[in-house]
C-alpha cells in the first residue's frame, strides 16, 4: 500500500513526549518540536493492524514470548544484512539505554574506563558517568564534509582499564554510517586489546542513499565474540513508546549475567503490544520502511536546499543514516546559549543544541527530519525570519 507521510497529525492528544514536555525540556511550550528521535508519522499498517488485534482479545496478562518472534527477529537480520543471529543470543531488554546501564553496573567495575566516540548520543556519557565509570572521550576528526574515526587517538587513550567503547552505528548525530573497512580498523584495534564492543545499532534500519550497514557482530566470528549488539524495532518503526529492544551476545557468559538482572529486576517479559507489534514490524513492516526511507531522503534535501538558499549560515551535514540531521551554525557566531536562545525564543523552535553531544558539538545543533515536510517548511521559515531579524537589528 501506498503510506502518506505528508499529512500534518495532531498530536495533541497523544501523549507525546516530542511535545507534552517542551516546557520542561525548553522552558516554553509554543515551539514546534522538532528535537527527539520520534517520528509524527503514523506506524505500518500491520503493526496497526496487530495491536488492534491483540486489544480487542481482552485479556492483557503477563506475556510469554513464542518462536516466532525470535525467528522475526532472526529472519530480518539474515535477510536484510546478511547476519545470522542464533537464537540462543537473543535478550529481551525494554530499551537500549537500560539494557546500556545495566551493562555498565554488571559488566564493569566502578572507575572502569569506558570509550565513546563524541559528539554523540547525550545517554553515552550519563550511562557511564552515572555508574560511576570514567569517561574517555575519541572524539570524531571532521575531514571535509565527513566525520571519521581517529584511530590514532583512541590508540593514545587505551590502556589496561578500558574495557569497553561504545559504538554508534550508524552514528547519531553525525549521520555515518560506518563501513565494513572502518569497522574492521575499529574491531582489530579492540580486540587486540580485549576491548568489547558495545555496538548500539538502533539506527542500523535507518539507511539512506543507499549506503550500506554492517553489523559490527556481522564480521566475523571474533568480532561477534568481543560484540554486544543493542538493536529496537522501535526506532525503525516509530514505536518507542512500547519500550521493547532486542540484545545480542554472542557470549554465552555474557547473556546469563545480562538475563539474571532482568529476572532480579523483573522486566524480563515483553508487554503484550510490544510482542505483537515488534513481529509485525520485522515480518511486514519492510514496505512502509522502503517508502519512509525515500521520505526522509527527501525530506533530508529539502532542508539542505532550503539552508543554501535561504540560511547559508547553516550547514547541514549530509547524513548517510539516521534521520537526524547535523547543523554547522558556526557561521552565525553565537556561543551555545545564544544559539539556544535564538532558536527556542526567536524562531520558536526546538531542535537538540550540539553541545549536548559532547563538546565538539559546539555551535551545532541537531534537527529532526522525520515528519511532515509543511512541519519541516514552517520550522524553516521560523528560522530563517528569526535569523534575518537578529542580524538586521
Ligand atoms: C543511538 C541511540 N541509542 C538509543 C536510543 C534510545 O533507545 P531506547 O529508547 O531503546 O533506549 C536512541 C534514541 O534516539 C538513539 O539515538
Amino acid at each position: 500500500m501506498k503510506y502518506d507521510f505528508d499529512t500534518v497529525i495532531d498530536r495533541s492528544n497523544n501523549f507525546a513526549a516530542k511535545y507534552d514536555e517542551l516546557e520542561v525540556k525548553f522552558g516554553r511550550r509554543d515551539l514546534l518540536p522538532l528535537w527527539v528521535a520520534d517520528m509524527d508519522f503514523k506506524a505500518a499498517k500491520p503493526i496497526v493492524d496487530a495491536i488492534q488485534d491483540r486489544a480487542a482479545q481482552e485479556i492483557y496478562g503477563y506475556t510469554a514470548r513464542p518462536d516466532s518472534y525470535f525467528e522475526a527477529v532472526m529472519d530480518w537480520y539474515k535477510r536484510r544484512y546478511g547476519w545470522e543471529i542464533k537464537r540462543e543470543w537473543i535478550c529481551h531488554s525494554p530499551a537500549v539505554v537500560t539494557s546500556m546501564s545495566i551493562m555498565m553496573r554488571e559488566f564493569t567495575k566502578p572507575g572502569d574506563k569506558i570509550i565513546i566516540q563524541t559528539p554523540v548520543y547525550y545517554p553515552f556519557f550519563s550511562v557511564v558517568q552515572d555508574n560511576d565509570r570514567e569517561l574517555i572521550c575519541n572524539p570524531l576528526k571532521r575531514v571535509g564534509e565527513k566525520y571519521v574515526m581517529d584511530y590514532e587517538d583512541l590508540e593514545r587513550k587505551i590502556d589496561d582499564g578500558v574495557k569497553y567503547l561504545i559504538l554508534c552505528n550508524p552514528h547519531n548525530p553525525v549521520g555515518r554510517v560506518w563501513t565494513k573497512e572502518e569497522l574492521i580498523k575499529l574491531g582489530n584495534l579492540c580486540i587486540k586489546n580485549n576491548i568489547k564492543v558495545i555496538a548500539d545499532e538502533i539506527h542500523g534500519d535507518l539507511v539512506l542513499g543507499g549506503k550500506r550497514y554492517t553489523p559490527f557482530a556481522s564480521i566475523s566470528e571474533e568480532f561477534a565474540k568481543h560484540s554486544i549488539t543493542c538493536v529496537a524495532a522501535t526506532k525503525t518503526f516509530n514505536i518507542a513508546g512500547l519500550q521493547a529492544s532486542t540484545v545480542i551476545f554472542p557470549d554465552k557468559k555474557d547473556y546469563d549475567k545480562f538475563e539474571k538482572v532482568l529476572n532480579i529486576l523483573d522486566i524480563k517479559r515483553n508487554n503484550c503490544f510490544s510482542l505483537v507489534a515488534v513481529e509485525a514490524a520485522y515480518r511486514e513492516g519492510e514496505e512502509w520502511l522502503t517508502q519512509l526511507i525515500a521520505y526522509l531522503e527527501e525530506n533530508i534535501q529539502f532542508v539542505t536546499d532550503y539552508c543554501r538558499t535561504n540560511i547559508p549560515q547553516i550547514k547541514p551535514n549530509k547524513p548517510e543514516g539516521t534521520y537526524l540531521l547535523w547543523l554547522d551554525c558556526k557561521e552565525l557566531g553565537l556561543n551555545n546559549e545564544e544559539l539556544q536562545d535564538l532558536m527556542v525564543n526567536e524562531a520558536k523552535v526546538a531542535l537538540n543544541s550540539g553541545i549536548g553531544f559532547g563538546k565538539e558539538g559546539s555551535g551545532y545543533m541537531r534537527i529532526n527530519v522525520a515528519c511532515p515536510r509543511a512541519l519541516l517548511q514552517e520550522g524553516l521559515n521560523r528560522m530563517e525570519k528569526a535569523i534575518r531579524g537578529k542580524f538586521l537589528e
